[in-house]
């Protein structure tokens, strides 16, 4: 059978936010936005910390795209990385067979790895990563004489991407009610948001730390530790808002995972390559976990790829008889991304973009710490280039905005008020409600006050609006 492509012919509809709304099925999207006189911001061009869209207009690229462009956009050398490999090996799999670019990459991830992680199993994004650790752990339980390990501890209000197991281990419901009955074994405990502490830990980020670690060791307990395969949780938790681990939670983590033998995954999609000043963020926490999941930043998103990184004593059953880790994708290692991503942490060596973060996290904390003279500002937290600014209707009381409010705040004002200002980051309230930043690695302070200075005045007047 044959079909008529349906054009929509209203006037006007030739533009290119008018295909984008009659076409293009964007992601996390409400497309009635689109329908009732809003249009598809269209972004056509990088340079530097900067994007301009379709109108000329230039934004300060607060996100780095999605937590993906570390070195900035506009470098053409990554352009010519990816020609270079494409006209020599556009494509072959990683199924049985090598190539180099995948060899050279995984052999410089497993030398920035921690500890023995030497074995990298690559992937097209985090989501993948995540799926294919979760796999690992069950594989790797069922052929090491524990064959009822298979469920997953995460923390609440974490995102680890969207396949039906990651999902399963992602903690924010409203993502998940509508795929649901997901794959079993997800069980959630707290994260290590210190602003909403219990009452008796809220000064004592430590006493905090050891209560949020010891949650994990209760569920264990209460799920029965010979069905527990692992715990994955990022090093700072991404969504509700940037929590970083606080001090000696991830050694108890660690102490814990091994006392039940429960793998800990350390899901650095986000944290890895330079956002907290390290290839990984577990080597600056200084906790070696058992695998590190990944992907975003390792080719500052000129092309996608992503990687699970496995410790030695997790290969180790796959290297005799008939064994094989039954899993795999098309994309996983392209030589086109690998190339890329050698030339991105060429780059990162070059210019010392780790130690540019590591050099200015402190004066990006302070800057963005200004922020909270503000009303509507009830803290602001995170680590390396990688804030959130949570947002409150009382500062005493730490009280939050109810449904209705956080929607006419974050969608109705302030997404579209920071856009329009030159901002383009994130406001979010799959927690409480909050606006994220993740900023190219390679900004120092002019750019911290232009983002602080915009700030500034985009969230007075959310105040006043309120
Ligand atoms: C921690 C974490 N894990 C997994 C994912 C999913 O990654 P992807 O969108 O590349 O599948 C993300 C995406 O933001 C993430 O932040």
């Amino acid at each position: 059978m044959t079909t008529t492509p349906q054009f929509v012919s209203e006037p006007g509809n030739d533009s290119l936010a008018d295909k984008a709304r009659d076409h293009l099925w964007m992601h996390f999207t409400r497309h009635s936005t689109y329908y009732d006189g809003g249009h598809v911001p269209i972004i056509v061009k990088g340079e530097g910390a900067y994007i301009w869209d379709d109108q000329g207009k230039r934004y300060f690229d607060g996100l780095s795209g999605l937590f993906v462009v570390q070195a900035g956009h506009g470098r053409k050398e990554l352009a010519e990385a990816a020609a270079k490999q494409a006209e020599k090996l556009a494509f072959f799999p990683i199924w049985s067979y090598a190539h180099p670019a995948a060899i050279e990459l995984a052999e410089r991830l497993a030398h920035y790895a921690p500890g023995d992680l030497n074995r990298v199993f690559f992937t097209s994004g985090g989501g993948e990563a995540v799926e294919t650790a979760w796999k690992l752990a069950k594989q790797f339980f069922k052929m090491t004489g524990k064959p009822t390990k298979y469920k997953v501890i995460s923390r609440s209000i974490a995102y680890h991407g969207t396949p039906q197991g990651a999902l399963s281990i992602t903690g924010i419901p409203p993502a998940k009610i509508p795929f649901e009955p997901l794959v079993p074994g997800g069980v959630k405990v707290p994260n290590t948001n210190f602003y909403r502490a219990p009452e008796e830990y809220r000064t004592d980020e430590k006493a905090f730390g050891l209560w949020a670690a010891n949650r994990i060791a209760e569920a264990i307990e209460f799920e029965g530790p010979d069905s527990v395969a692992a715990v994955f949780l990022e090093p700072v938790q991404n969504s509700g808002g940037c929590f970083p681990p606080p001090p000696g939670y991830l050694e108890r983590v660690r102490e814990i995972c091994d006392e039940y033998d429960v793998l800990m995954v350390a899901d650095e999609t986000i944290t890895s390559f330079g956002r907290i000043g390290d290839m990984f963020a577990m080597n600056r926490y200084g906790v070696t976990p058992d695998i590190i999941t990944c992907a975003k930043g390792m080719t500052s998103g000129y092309s996608p790829l992503g990687a699970m990184i496995a410790s030695e004593r997790l290969f180790e059953p796959f290297k005799h008889g008939n064994n094989a880790f039954l899993h795999g994708y098309t994309w996983g290692g392209h030589p086109v991304s690998a190339a890329v991503a050698m030339a991105n942490l060429d780059i990162f060596e070059r210019e010392g973009l780790n130690q540019n973060v590591i050099n200015n996290e402190g004066a990006f904390r302070r800057t963005l710490e200004k922020l909270r003279d503000l009303p509507i500002v009830g803290d602001v937290r995170g680590a390396g280039y990688f804030y959130g600014i949570e947002l409150v209707k009382d500062k005493v009381t730490r009280e939050t905005f109810n449904e209705e409010e956080s929607e006419r705040l974050l969608r109705g004002f302030l997404s579209k008020a920071l856009f329009d200002n030159g901002l383009y980051c994130r406001a979010d309230d799959r927690g409480d409600p909050v606006v994220q930043l993740a900023p190219p690695l390679i900004i120092g302070q002019p750019e911290f006050d232009e983002i602080e200075q915009i700030l500034r005045g985009v969230l007075t007047e959310a105040w006043s609006i309120l």
